[in-house]
């Protein structure tokens, strides 16, 4: 899998590293942070108060998390993050059995003031060009709560389309998949 930055427009998207973890906990006290989390209407952070530094430290080649940024007055300021991984691959068997030669996406935008303004949309773009980039990649699979209907929106509109709905745990989820081939249908 590529480690490069990759920019288009004025968004990037560039490694995490240990020095965004501040903003990372800051991003998951957020309420729209912790909605698409979860659909447990008591929970104060996201994630199962995931600890950023060892989640980050165990990053690798087959599951990593990118930071994008948005250009403002010459600056790069983070306004999201993506995690990115082969679900057939990373350790943790999230998916469970799943077939080799997929990625799996996950993405959220922290500060709430950057949503609906086409940044998502950029974001999911460089990361499916980078994704396909490799040869071997098949599909790219997504699994937002059943419940988070903005970004199944926001999903099928990028071309992803429904597969199923599955319990991931406790949560409820409808699982998306964008091939090669639709992939390429739009680009
Ligand atoms: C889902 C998410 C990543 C989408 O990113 P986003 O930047 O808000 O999405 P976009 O702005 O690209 O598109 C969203 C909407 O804004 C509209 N939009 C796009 N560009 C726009 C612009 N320049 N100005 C105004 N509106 C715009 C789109 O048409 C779209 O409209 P819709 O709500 O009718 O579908 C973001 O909303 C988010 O982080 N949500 C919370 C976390 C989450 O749910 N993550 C997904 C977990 S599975």
């Amino acid at each position: 899998m590529s480690s490069e930055t990759t920019t288009a427009g004025r968004v990037r998207l560039r490694p995490a590293t240990l020095a965004d973890v501040p903003t990372l906990q800051a991003w998951d006290r957020e309420p729209h942070v912790i909605a698409c989390s979860s659909d447990r209407p008591d929970l104060e952070v996201a994630f199962d108060g995931i600890d950023w530094p060892e989640e980050l430290a165990e990053s690798s080649d087959v599951s990593f998390y990118r930071i994008a940024e948005v250009a403002h007055d010459g600056l790069w300021r983070p306004i999201g993050v993506m995690q990115i991984c082969d679900p057939h691959l990373e350790p943790t068997h999230y998916w469970g059995e799943i077939e080799p030669n997929l990625r799996a996406m996950d993405i959220w935008i922290g500060d709430p003031g950057t949503l609906n303004m086409g940044y998502g949309t950029q974001m999911m773009t460089l990361a499916l060009h980078d994704a396909f980039s490799d040869p071997k990649v098949t599909a790219v699979v997504i699994d937002p709560l059943n419940s988070n209907t903005d970004a199944i929106r926001f999903y099928q509109r990028m071309g992803f389309e429904v597969v199923g709905r599955r319990m991931f745990d406790e949560d409820d989820c409808l699982v998306h998949r964008l091939t090669r081939e639709q992939w390429e249908a739009r680009t």
